[in-house]
């Protein structure tokens, strides 16, 4: 079933360069977040990203889902050169790939109950008529896990967890071919991360979304990805099977991850 198939998301050779307003001696006014990234999302393929603070995962992402253009590479959606995005492009980005950010309430608007949260990706692409839009939230809330009083709170009534699954609808709520989720449980309270990870997990198997999982710790994303990329100061340093980058990583600095994860929790000089 894989063979021939396009990637959904193909990244070739991105660089991105910002240019800051404050530099300083040691680093001037050029940030290279991402160097020479190259990475291919395969249909129902999940994709771990691992990396330190600051190492370029979030500016990747940001590239993948198009929010941030590359400096120089060349970015495809289904075979499709979108490096160059027009407003028409982009919406049809919108439809393929979704993101869930890391913390879910900035990814919602406090002030619109949950039901109106869901439906508003579906008036803004126009997709069915109301009937079908009911239709359609009732089984977002279903395939999250949420109980149906959840549609009439506003994201501050609910728990952490349970917002992150709202966020989680939400970006399913276009029946997207691939998920973007930027470190999606660190925010959240330890007790419900697990739930939160079933849960992509789950959609993930269910759907055969593909999926771009983030995450600085890399034991995290071990069981949710199918491959492994490690980063380090904007460059891919290691990319295999999950498997073998636990099992035999060959990267200097993969096996520092995996050995000393503790330790980015302090690291040596603050970045
Ligand atoms: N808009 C921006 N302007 C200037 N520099 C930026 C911008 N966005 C990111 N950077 C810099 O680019 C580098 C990569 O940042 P990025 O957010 O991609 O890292 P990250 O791996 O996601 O880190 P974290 O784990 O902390 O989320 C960092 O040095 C960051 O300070
Ligand atoms: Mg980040």
């Amino acid at each position: 079933m894989a063979d021939q198939k396009e990637p959904i998301i193909f990244l070739d050779d991105i660089s991105v360069t910002f240019r800051t307003r404050t530099g300083s001696i040691l680093h001037p006014n050029l940030v290279h977040a991402v160097q020479g990234v190259t990475i291919k999302l395969m249909p129902g393929e999940t994709i771990g990203i691992v990396g330190e603070s600051g190492c370029g995962k979030s500016t990747t992402a940001n590239v993948m889902c198009g929010l941030q253009s590359p400096t120089s590479g060349h970015v495809y959606f289904q075979g499709t050169d979108v490096t160059k995005r027009t407003a028409d492009l982009r919406k049809k980005i919108g439809r393929v790939v979704s993101v869930v950010f890391q913390d879910p309430a900035t990814a919602l608007n406090p002030r619109m109950v949950v039901r109106d949260q869901l439906q508003d990706p579906l008036l803004v692409h126009k997709v069915g008529a109301s009937a079908d839009q009911e239709r359609r939230i009732n089984e977002l809330v279903e395939l999250v896990g949420l109980p149906k009083s959840a549609l009439r709170a506003l994201p501050g009534q609910l728990s952490g967890g349970q917002r992150q699954r709202v966020a989680i609808a939400r970006a399913m709520s276009l029946n997207p071919s691939a998920i973007i989720a930027d470190e999606p449980t660190s925010a959240l309270d330890v007790s419900v991360r697990a739930q939160i990870l079933n849960l992509l997990t789950d959609l993930k198997s269910e759907l055969g979304l593909s999926m771009i999982f983030i995450s600085h710790d890399i034991q995290t994303v071990r069981y949710i990805s199918d491959r492994i990329i490690v980063m380090n100061h904007g460059q891919i340093m290691e990319q295999g099977p999950a498997q073998q980058v636990f099992n035999d990583p060959q990267d200097e600095y993969t096996k520092t991850l995996l050995g000393a994860a503790p330790s980015l929790l302090h690291p040596k000089i603050g970045r």
